[in-house]
């Protein structure tokens, strides 16, 4: 099925890691693609290497400033066809140290940034329909790789998010669905895991790698396009093969096997 071009796409964090490579591999179709991140300096050579591509500054975690993004883009496009909901943090507390304001914070950006993002693409989308892809996480299936209680709780909200979006927005002809990234190679995990650990990591990967930006991107371009028509509330694994294993080294596997 053909890729369509032409579309009017916002990508939340959008200047790093799986957002940068969502929006990149969507200007590259043709589409034009507004960068919403609190990032401006991250965000300016993705803007300079991609045309169609425009940085708006946002904070998704802050109602103002969500809804003054989404006028921007109703003022420049008059509509929006995808919404790619990156923006994301992680913090790294036992639960017994998590700090109240920390929990706020990833779940203020992770899950109510979402839901505030959603809400204001939704208006948009409203006359023609629209897809909206949330970047949960393998982490929302089982526990975080890196980040605490706080991160594994808002990517289970996201998914959770997902569904009943999907269920509601339905009616709008919007279909609502995530990408569940397993351990993925981008400046959160650069800034956060020593080499030792991440080469610790690797060594759970059944397909034997970490997964790369763009590998994410792919699966987000095609729930939003047409071969997915008739998936809403749904989420793809893009884990290399985590959600299966036993969590020990891949190859201790075969080691302990005939
Ligand atoms: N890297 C991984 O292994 C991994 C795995 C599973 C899920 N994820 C999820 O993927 C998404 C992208 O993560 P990444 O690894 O690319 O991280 P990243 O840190 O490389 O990029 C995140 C982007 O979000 C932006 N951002 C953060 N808070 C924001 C806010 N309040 N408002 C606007 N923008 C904000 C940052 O400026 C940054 O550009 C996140 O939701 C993350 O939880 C990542």
């Amino acid at each position: 099925m053909a890729t369509p071009t032409g579309r009017i796409v916002a990508v939340t964090g959008g200047a790093n890691g799986i957002g940068s490579a969502c929006a990149r591999l969507f200007a590259s179709r043709g589409d034009t693609v507004y960068v919403l991140d609190r990032d401006a300096e991250a965000a300016r050579p993705l803007v300079a290497q991609c045309a169609g591509s425009r940085f708006i500054a946002i904070d998704v975690s802050v109602k103002a400033s969500v809804e003054a993004a989404f006028a921007e883009i109703a003022r420049q496009s008059q509509r929006l066809d995808v919404l790619v909901n990156s923006a994301g943090v992680e913090s790294r507390a036992l639960l017994a140290n998590l700090e109240e304001e920390a929990w706020d914070r990833v779940l203020d950006i992770n899950l109510k940034g979402t839901m505030l993002c959603t809400q204001a693409a939704a208006r948009l989308m409203k006359p023609g329909g629209g897809s909206v892809v949330n970047i949960a996480s393998v982490a929302g299936k089982r526990i975080s790789y890196s980040g605490d209680v706080a991160y594994t709780a808002s990517k289970g909200g996201v998914l959770g998010f997902t569904r009943h979006a999907a269920f509601e927005l339905a009616v709008d002809g919007i279909r609502v669905t995530a990408v569940c990234p397993g351990p993925t190679l981008t400046p959160m995990i650069l800034r956060n895991l020593s080499q030792q650990r991440m080469d610790a990591v690797v060594e759970t990967v059944p397909l034997g790698r970490w997964v790369q930006p763009e590998d994410i991107a792919s699966a987000v371009e095609f729930l939003a396009g047409p071969g997915a028509a008739m998936c809403t509330g749904t989420s793809i694994d893009v884990d290399g093969g985590v959600m299966v294993s036993n969590g020990s080294r891949y190859q201790d596997y075969f080691a302990a096997r005939t």
